[in-house]
């Protein structure tokens, strides 16, 4: 039995956890929850955003699904996702993005895995806002060290999967020390992995090239702001945010989580596509794994997301949150 952190979090959150709980129960799955929230929800209960309890459950299991958590604009609110990315130097975020059977999208024969640095960039939290002169500055850090290692993450993983090409998007033309910095990164990994191609594109022309043909595209390697906005892109090209999973990673930790927020316009109304949840779930299994079960949940996943009938209402369909969880249950 694996004991694995379940965090509902807020808006949609405790929704579409539920759905994979009751998954997971109906397909028997060996893992024990153990339920430690964080977020809104928990500051309006306890005026604690992160529940010291959360972070010793974390620290003995070494292993979490969460959902989703709302962090409000602006000053005084810092982000419980970036905290515990970097306090837990979680510094892989994996977003793959499939051409679905059965979801309408433009386009077909997408197939790629996105790593996004997942501690650094412009999210290091280094914000400094002069009132007098009426400046912020906000420092991007990038480091050789964080560089090399999720590059060579991104190159390790092609290595593993049988993929063919890692594409670094970038803006060394302008930003030309970081830049440069991960362009070396790459070359670095690369040459450890020579029988994968290796090329990289300025981050303009990336987002160009995704929407015009976006099955050139295998693993793609970049920085934490980049890969923020590039993973919803992504998402935007098979199915939406509803579809697409994502996975925190670290050498000692993993928090498995959906690439999108907690959705405030459909909270509560059971309108969720669980999906995406799921879908990181199943990237936890294979973590753990736990493929064959991984590979029975996914092909009722598949066989549901067959019938747009019984998909939520992101997907063309008329169906709630617990209607499509249970198509899913019924065909385990
Ligand atoms: P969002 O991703 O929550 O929602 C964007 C749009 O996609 C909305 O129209 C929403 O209804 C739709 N959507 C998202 N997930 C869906 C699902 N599972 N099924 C159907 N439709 C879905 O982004 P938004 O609205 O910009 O952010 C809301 C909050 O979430 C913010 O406080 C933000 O900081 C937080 N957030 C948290 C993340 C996390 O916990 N990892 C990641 C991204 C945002
Ligand atoms: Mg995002």
């Amino acid at each position: 039995m694996h004991l694995v952190t379940l965090i509902p979090g807020d808006g949609i959150g405790p929704e579409i956890t539920k759905a994979v709980t009751d998954i997971f129960a109906a397909a028997q799955v060996p893992v024990q929850w153990e339920e430690q929230n964080a977020g809104q929800t928990t500051f309006d209960q306890s005026g604690e955003l992160i529940p010291v309890a959360l972070l010793k459950s974390l620290e003995k299991n070494k292993l979490a699904l969460k959902g989703p958590i709302t962090t409000p604009v602006g000053k005084g609110f810092r982000s419980i996702n970036v905290t515990l990315r970097q306090k837990y130097d979680l510094y892989q975020n994996v977003r793959p993005s499939k051409t679905t059977p059965g979801i309408h999208t433009r386009y077909e024969g997408i197939d790629l895995v996105l790593f996004r640095e997942n501690t650094e960039g412009l999210y290091s939290g280094l914000e400094v806002f002069d009132e007098r002169l009426g400046i912020s500055d906000s420092i991007a850090r990038v480091t050789v060290e964080g560089s090399r290692k999720i590059c060579h993450a991104a190159f390790a993983y092609a290595n593993r999967h049988g993929r063919k090409k890692v594409t670094l998007a970038h803006k060394a033309n302008i930003i030309k020390m970081a830049g440069t910095i991960m362009i070396n990164a790459c070359k670095e990994a690369s040459a450890e992995f020579p029988h994968i191609i290796f090329e990289d594109k300025i981050i303009d022309n990336m987002c160009m090239q995704l929407v015009g043909k976006p099955e050139q595209f295998d693993v793609i390697v970049t920085t934490n702001l980049f890969g923020d906005l590039l993973s919803d892109l992504c998402a935007g090209l098979v199915g939406g945010l509803g579809v697409v999973a994502g996975a925190n990673i670290g050498d000692n930790m993993a928090i498995f989580e959906a690439v999108h927020g907690s959705a405030p316009d459909i909270a509560g109304q059971g309108k969720a596509n669980p999906t995406a949840l799921l879908r990181s779930a199943i990237m936890m299994l294979h973590h753990l794994s736990e493929h064959v079960v991984a590979d029975r949940i996914d092909k009722a996943l598949e066989d549901t997301l067959l019938h747009q009938d019984q998909c939520t209402g992101d997907l063309g369909g008329h169906a709630t949150t617990s209607e499509f969880t249970q198509h899913i249950i019924d065909k385990l």
